[in-house]
């Protein structure tokens, strides 16, 4: 086979078998105590089933007190067992494929309803004026919870963890030029990014395994002023140098990988999930993944987000054919050109987890194209199970049942 999206890829020390990557994503559906449930258990078997060279496992919380999500799974002591099950159970459906898992912390997007906000301005970002400040004590907790959880994946047999810095989480909320007081990890840039760095060299000295791939997905641009990849706290005009810095940083202290994206869904969704209204922001993200490729070692692999777009080129966007604008076309394209070097997919791999098998064997036609209605979306902000409710009759109940019993949804923010 020789179209790039399905040769291998190295990873660390480890191979994928092809270039596309199943994206992170939360799906409300864990038991009580954070353990896998029955649903979960169905979506990663397909993903394994449908033959991704990389399964990104959705957002695990090493903690249980600041989450953003109701039944969001857990990386804590009681739950080893079952997540070592969980992996031996997906690698023995298909050993090649990469798994990570995606640790995270909610911060000052935490839900305040089933957990606390905490956040780390002295003024609060609007919107968030109900989140307890913290300081160095509360960071470190933070530090040794990520490193706890980074041991953890590495016991139960993740090849490797997704320290996230992304979308709007406290990673971001800590690198970000709106994090401006003077404190450890706030005001300069040096301080900002220490955070990062501390968590990456204590997993390094953690998990002491040069097997176990380290990486992040960042947030290249969060599109609002202060965000991450602005010029100053109160300005929204992009200025990439410090997400430039922070790549090559995380490459310095051991990242064998960046997934690149943008936005933040708390904020500005569109820019985070490209949709119907806003589909032109998905070249956004080809310009931020060929900076991230232009500024790393080429052994540093890039995979870029915001992919599901494309779909089978039949998506309102103007001035191209639309056999010029599929995610095969962009997948191969960008990947041969050196604008990335694997593609992550999010809606698309619940709308049809099979995605990558289908295509491996030419039956495009056969795949159940996302509709980018994003109905999954609203299950998510509603703290419903999240699935494909166009292709999955169980979500299409679960989602008919929630607009029946809460109506339409007025905004669209995670
Ligand atoms: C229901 C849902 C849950 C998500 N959960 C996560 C998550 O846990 N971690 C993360 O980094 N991104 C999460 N995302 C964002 C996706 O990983 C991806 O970045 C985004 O959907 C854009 O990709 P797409 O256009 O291919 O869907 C989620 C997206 C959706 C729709
Ligand atoms: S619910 Fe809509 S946006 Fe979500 S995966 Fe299905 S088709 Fe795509």
């Amino acid at each position: 086979m020789s179209e790039s999206l399905f040769t291998s890829l190295k990873i660390g020390k480890k191979v994928a078998p092809n270039r596309i990557v199943i994206n992170a994503m939360e799906c409300c559906d864990a038991l009580p105590n954070g353990d896998p449930s029955p649903l979960t258990y169905k979506r990663y078997e397909d993903y394994f089933k449908g033959k991704a060279g990389v399964v990104v496992l959705e957002a695990i919380t090493p903690q249980y007190d600041y989450i953003a999500r109701k039944n969001q799974l857990s990386i804590k002591e009681h739950n080893l067992p079952a997540l070592k099950k969980f992996v031996s159970h997906l690698k023995a459906i298909n050993p090649e494929t990469i798994f990570l898992f995606q640790i995270t912390h909610s911060g000052e997007i935490s839900n305040n309803v089933y957990s606390q906000r905490i956040r780390v301005t002295e003024e609060p970002l609007a919107g968030y004026e109900d989140a307890k400040l913290v300081r160095e004590a509360e960071i470190e907790q933070v530090i040794k919870d990520y490193v706890l959880g980074s041991r953890y994946a590495y016991e139960v047999g993740a090849d490797g963890v997704d320290l996230k810095l992304c979308h709007g989480y406290l990673g971001t909320q800590i690198l970000r030029p709106f994090n401006k007081d003077n404190w450890k990890y706030g005001g300069a840039w040096e301080n900002r990014r220490q955070f990062a760095i501390d968590i990456y060299d204590r997993v390094r000295l953690a998990v002491n395994d040069d097997n176990f791939i380290l990486g992040s997905k960042i947030s290249m641009y969060e599109g609002f002023p202060g965000g991450v990849g602005t010029m100053s706290p109160d300005s929204a005009c992009m200025d990439l140098t410090e997400s430039i810095d922070l790549i090559k940083t995380l490459e310095a202290h051991g990242a064998h990988y960046i997934l690149q994206s943008a936005g933040s869904p708390s904020h500005t969704l569109d820019l985070a999930h490209p949709d119907r209204r806003t589909p032109d922001y998905a070249y956004l993200h080809f310009y931020f993944q060929k900076i991230c490729r232009d500024n790393l070692k080429p052994e540093t692999v890039v995979m870029g987000s915001a992919y599901s777009i494309f779909r089978d080129g039949k998506q309102p966007f103007c001035a191209v054919k639309p056999e010029n604008n599929t995610l095969r076309f962009w997948g191969n394209k960008n990947i041969k050109e050196g604008v990335v070097d694997a593609v992550a997919i999010g809606r698309q791999a619940f709308a049809d987890p099979y995605l990558p098998a289908k295509m491996m064997e030419d039956k495009d036609k056969e795949v159940h194209w996302c509709t980018l209605c994003d109905h999954c979306v609203e299950l998510l902000i509603r703290q419903h199970n999240c699935g494909c409710a166009t292709y999955d009759k169980h979500y299409t109940t679960v989602y008919v049942d929630m607009i029946k019993a809460e109506g339409k949804l007025k905004a669209k923010h995670t």
